[in-house]
């Protein structure tokens, strides 16, 4: 297929440049169909029988496969869940993290890992990168490690503006744990999960993948305590008796049965994904900074660094996002960053990008 049809696999691109990944990918429309057709069927025939319970359980081991592909991990290692954040839990909770433990991570992280790790009490050590360059960030951060740091806290790449922090290098320099938000990297570029500890992954952005679906790679399984657990992370349990045995590898910590339809919807979105989509999507996003950089925006994401281009705009950005969805330009507006952030796939096109450059030079002008 050629990247016009790639395309044309998306409703939503019919109409609007639609920029905005970093928080719902475009749903193409083999998965919108795969996921009525199962809610469907539901309604006619009842979420239940042998054959529905069992096709969902196959379909749930062939999704984690599917998912443990796109990081380069074995799906032994890989555990189903709703989210990054709740993937974040797992580790927070397995680690027992609390009052005392120190937890290096950066003022450029997203809440849905920081927040986890507030609500447990760690005492955090701050990196203060948002403003730095990409080439400080490795020493920002290490300079946050001490004896006492139980665990690394970043992400693959900053959601802020598409920054890459050097989890893998910090690992390696430190010794200490690292749990990697990915976010923002899965699906956005090509990731290999298994040098970290603990790394997440948010289907429903640039996997293109159902609202609540995701999954949390565990380097080693054993070393974590399933404190988050539910029905499908037991192999086995006797109420009575008050004992369970907790499911082999990562799968003990599978969160949830995610609805039968959302999981149909994410093996269709992961199957069949374009070759060379990787190298398109950076080519598109170089494309976007340049063009934006002509037209005189102030754009904060350096060159090289993942497929979100943010720019700072002069004035409100809630109210340039809703004129600039008037427009059929979706993206995403940073609240209290004073950011515009759009989001570069490989599904999108150069008339997107010069739909996005218009509108903002049409907003600059008012
Ligand atoms: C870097 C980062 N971490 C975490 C999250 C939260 O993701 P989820 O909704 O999958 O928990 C987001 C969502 O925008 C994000 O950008």
């Amino acid at each position: 297929m050629t990247w016009p049809q790639e395309r044309a696999r998306f409703p939503v691109l019919d109409r609007h440049a639609y920029l905005n990944a970093g928080t719902f990918g475009p749903l193409a429309r083999t998965t919108l169909a795969a996921m009525a057709e199962l809610r469907a069927w539901e309604g006619e025939h009842g979420r239940g029988g042998r054959a529905y319970f069992d096709e969902m359980l196959e379909r749930r081991e062939r999704v984690r496969e599917l998912l443990a592909t796109q990081i380069r991990a074995p799906a032994e290692n890989v555990a189903l869940t709703d989210s990054t954040t709740q993937g974040v839990h797992v580790v927070v909770s397995g680690l027992a993290l609390g009052e005392g433990d120190e937890v290096a991570t950066t003022d450029a992280e997203h809440f849905g890992l920081t927040g986890p790790l507030l609500a447990a009490g760690a005492r955090l050590r701050i990196a203060k990168v948002r403003q730095a360059k990409t080439a400080d960030v490795f020493e920002l951060i290490r300079a946050q490690v001490t004896p006492r740091t139980r665990l690394i806290a970043i992400s693959a790449i900053s959601w802020l503006d598409g920054k890459v922090f050097p989890w893998r290098e910090l690992r390696e320099a430190t010794q200490v744990p690292v749990l990697v938000d990915g976010a923002q990297s899965v699906g956005s570029c090509d990731v290999d999960a298994t040098a970290a500890d603990f790394y997440t992954v948010s289907a429903q952005k640039w996997l293109c993948g159902p609202d609540a679906t995701g999954a949390l790679y565990v380097r080693d399984p054993d070393s974590l305590r399933p404190r988050l657990v539910a029905y499908p992370g037991a192999e086995t349990y006797d109420i009575a008796e008050g004992t369970w045995e907790p499911k082999a590898g990562a799968r003990r910590f599978d969160t949830m049965f995610a609805p039968a339809s959302s999981l149909a919807g994410l093996e269709t979105a992961l199957t069949g994904l374009p070759d060379g989509r990787f190298e398109h999507a950076r080519e598109l996003s170089e494309r976007c900074r340049r063009l934006l950089l002509e037209r005189g925006h102030d754009v904060v994401t350096e060159p090289g660094q993942g497929n979100l281009v943010s720019i700072r705009f002069p004035g409100d950005t809630a109210e340039a996002a809703l004129a600039l969805y008037e427009r059929g330009v979706i993206l995403r507006e940073l609240a209290g960053t004073g950011l515009l952030r759009a989001s570069v796939g490989w599904w999108n096109d150069d008339a997107d990008l010069d739909r996005l450059a218009e509108g903002l030079t049409a907003l600059t002008k008012r």
